[in-house]
């Protein structure tokens, strides 16, 4: 169960080889030690590598088989994650932003994002919620993207597969909300990650860190929706109400 404090006795990351999973575990981690964490990934270097910086670090780390693009594995994979216990806390955080011009001329890429950003994540999304229901209580920590918001012409695929994932996440917290079960919904700008290496920056870009304190933050107050850094909250709430036509011409 979570304490007083926010602080959780178990973790899954579905997306265990994120760097901004990975922070957020750092940081419950670091609360004090015991914290046991399912790392549900892709088996490799990158999965072996987070699991034992997490047991150095005094966690109980298992490690569970995650694919994605896989639709008929995801009950093993949830099942394995709970085999061990209640989850307290699940972060949905695999997910891939591809190469915009590519994508959206390359019928199998952008199915393959639309896979991994949306459907998988619906799919995993009602089975974490059945499971969270059944023990009554959890949090679910839902990696969107301000890309959603308000989907431009530069990376459409991407940022449609966000769209819909950030309004299903959206949804299945009021849905479980009377069930006990909380579903905080994460918008963040850039994020100086892997996904991210070799891209120009944008403005109010932040670290995997500053999204991690974000959802430790958003997980205590029991918040729904969080945008890291706060202000892009004001940034996006401006550009969703700029006229196509503008909109066509600004920068982004
Ligand atoms: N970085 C940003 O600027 C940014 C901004 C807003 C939102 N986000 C979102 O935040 C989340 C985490 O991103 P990040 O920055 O931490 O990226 P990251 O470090 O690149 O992590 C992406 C994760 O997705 C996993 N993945 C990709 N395809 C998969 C598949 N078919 N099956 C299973 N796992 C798969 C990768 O696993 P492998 O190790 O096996 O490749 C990796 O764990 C993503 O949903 C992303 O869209 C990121």
């Amino acid at each position: 169960m979570i304490n007083a404090l926010g602080t959780p006795q178990s973790l899954l990351l579905l997306g265990g080889t994120s760097d901004i999973a990975l922070a957020v575990a750092r940081r419950y981690a670091g609360r004090g030690a015991g914290l046991r964490v399912v790392l549900a990934a892709r088996p490799g270097e990158r999965r072996s590598a987070a699991a034992a910086e997490l047991g150095a670090l005094g966690c109980a780390v298992e490690e569970v088989d995650l694919d994605a693009r896989d639709h008929a594995s995801h009950a093993a994979t949830v099942d394995a994650a709970f085999a061990g216990g209640d989850v307290d806390v699940a972060v949905l955080a695999f997910g891939l932003l591809g190469d915009p011009e590519t994508d959206w001329t390359d019928p199998e890429l952008a199915l393959e994002l639309a896979e991994v950003n949306f459907a998988a994540p619906v799919h995993l999304g009602v089975l974490l919620g059945n499971r969270m229901r059944a023990q009554a209580h959890g949090r679910i920590v839902a990696l969107s993207s301000v890309a959603g918001e308000r989907v431009r012409r530069s990376n459409f695929v991407y940022g449609s597969t966000k769209a819909g994932f950030d309004g299903f996440f959206l949804g299945l917290g009021e849905a479980l909300r009377e069930h006990g079960v909380h579903v905080l919904v994460v918008r963040p700008g850039f994020v100086r990650t892997k996904m991210t290496e070799g891209l120009s920056e944008a403005p109010l870009a932040v670290t995997a860190d500053d999204v991690a304190d974000a959802v430790l933050a958003g997980v205590q107050d029991q918040r729904d929706l969080v945008w890291v850094p706060k202000p892009m909250r004001f940034v996006m709430s401006g550009l969703r109400h700029v006229p196509r036509p503008l909109f066509r011409k600004l920068p982004l």
